[in-house]
């Protein structure tokens, strides 16, 4: 394992945020392992709205539908009331959609790797590779806004937002390690929600602040940069 994913993981170790669809690695000690279903909720609500706001609905849905079959034998009337308040609601009609299909093609189990994710409604690149890296361990890179910023400061990336997204991705896969990939793609959202902030950065409590070529050079907050639109 390279030095970036010891350190980040020691950190996540110590860390982390306590979220109610995470297992955290002394769960997971304890044998506990993450269920997909609640990955791949989370993961969507999580798209456009804060970890805050996403909480109450997460704890909602999985009372009324506790089960993938739940959800896809649920009415779409009430899975829309249910996401009243979370916006985009293309997302929720996707969801109930994917639940379909996962009740009647995939006995209600979620395909464990990336391309498996990818063929189902409403799942991305990004949410194929959070649900295969998080939920089934696959080293996948999992690139957000959240690693977006991380990345960019950690290799001072000049280059602008969006032109830049190619090279992260391949910086981001570099750097996954083969060893607790699910781990390590929640590390690095957390590290670029709680300490790698898009403003006022707190960098000398970072796990990666003397592998930082940003905060060597000048002002990491100052990346990435934005194309003007
Ligand atoms: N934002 C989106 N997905 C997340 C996750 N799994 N952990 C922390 N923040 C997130």
């Amino acid at each position: 394992m390279d030095h970036f994913a010891r350190k980040l993981l020691a950190w996540y170790d110590r860390h982390h945020r306590e979220l109610p669809w995470r297992v955290g690695p002394s769960d997971k000690a304890q044998g506990v392992v993450p269920d997909p279903y609640h990955v791949w909720l989370s993961e969507i609500m999580l798209q456009q709205t804060t970890v805050q706001a996403v909480k109450p609905y997460f704890d909602k849905f999985l009372t009324r539908w506790p089960r993938v079959a739940d959800l896809a034998a649920a009415d779409t009337d009430e899975v829309m009331a249910a996401w009243a308040g979370l916006g985009y609601y293309a997302r929720a009609r996707n969801l109930k959609k994917c639940a379909e299909v996962l009740a009647r093609d995939h006995d209600g189990r979620f395909p464990d790797t990336f391309e498996g994710l990818k063929a189902l409604p409403g799942i991305g690149d990004y949410t194929a590779a959070a649900i295969a890296a998080i939920a089934f361990d696959r080293p996948e890179a999992v690139v957000d806004g959240n690693v977006e910023r991380v990345v960019t400061r950690l290799f001072a990336i000049e280059t602008p937002l969006p032109t830049a997204k190619p090279e992260i991705k391949t910086r981001t896969k570099a750097m996954t390690p083969a060893e607790r990939p699910g781990d390590y793609a929640q590390a690095m959202m957390d590290l670029g929600a709680t300490i790698c902030t898009p403003k006022r950065p707190a960098c000398v409590l970072c796990p990666l602040r003397d592998d930082c070529i940003a905060l060597s050079k000048d002002d990491p907050q100052r990346l990435p940069l934005k194309m003007p639109k």
